[in-house]
């Protein structure tokens, strides 16, 4: 079962695309936005079961987890570019949807409850430099129009991506 929310309503990623851009540009710095941002998302959607941002490292070989919100932390806070559904869509740059994760031999688990995922690559100057990662707990919980929100989220994303100067 997906979990409650307070409120949801047709037009809703409209809203919430909007909710999204106008945290980050309010936010103190780029951790505290990918933080709010992760956890509009999980308030907003009551089939957004966990939601992370995912960050390449600067070598270009691994995503690390950055800010998430859900049940429970992921083991998976580490994953080479090509493992999984993750390092599939950080190698490949196109968004990955899974109906069902169990009939995916790529699929790396994180948790019993779920049973779809989608991975959003996030694009700066041309390059992949994270993704947002959304399991949920119903088979094909997500389909095109949450491709097309998220795509919209990643490119709002992209600025706030670490950088080897800054810290996280
Ligand atoms: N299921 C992902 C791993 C990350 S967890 O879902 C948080 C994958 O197959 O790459």
């Amino acid at each position: 079962m997906s979990h409650p929310v307070a409120e949801t309503a047709p037009g809703e990623h409209v809203d919430a695309l909007a909710l999204v851009r106008d945290t980050i540009a309010a936010a103190a710095g780029p951790s505290e936005a990918g933080r709010r941002a992760v956890e509009i998302l999980y308030e907003r959607f009551p089939n957004y079961d966990w939601v992370g941002i995912y960050w390449i490292e600067p070598s270009g070989t691994e995503l690390v987890l950055g800010p998430w919100t859900g049940p429970e932390p992921t083991e998976h806070t580490r994953i080479p570019i090509g493992t999984g559904i993750c390092g599939a869509a950080a190698a490949s740059g196109q968004t990955e949807i899974i109906d069902d994760v169990n009939l995916d031999p790529r699929y790396l688990a994180c948790f019993t409850t779920t049973r779809s995922e989608i991975v959003v690559p996030i694009h700066h100057e041309g390059k992949v430099v994270g993704e947002i990662d959304i399991d949920g707990n119903d088979p094909a919980a997500f389909g095109p129009p949450d491709a097309r929100f998220l795509e919209e989220v990643a490119a709002l994303l992209a600025p706030l991506r670490p950088r080897e100067e800054e810290p996280t």
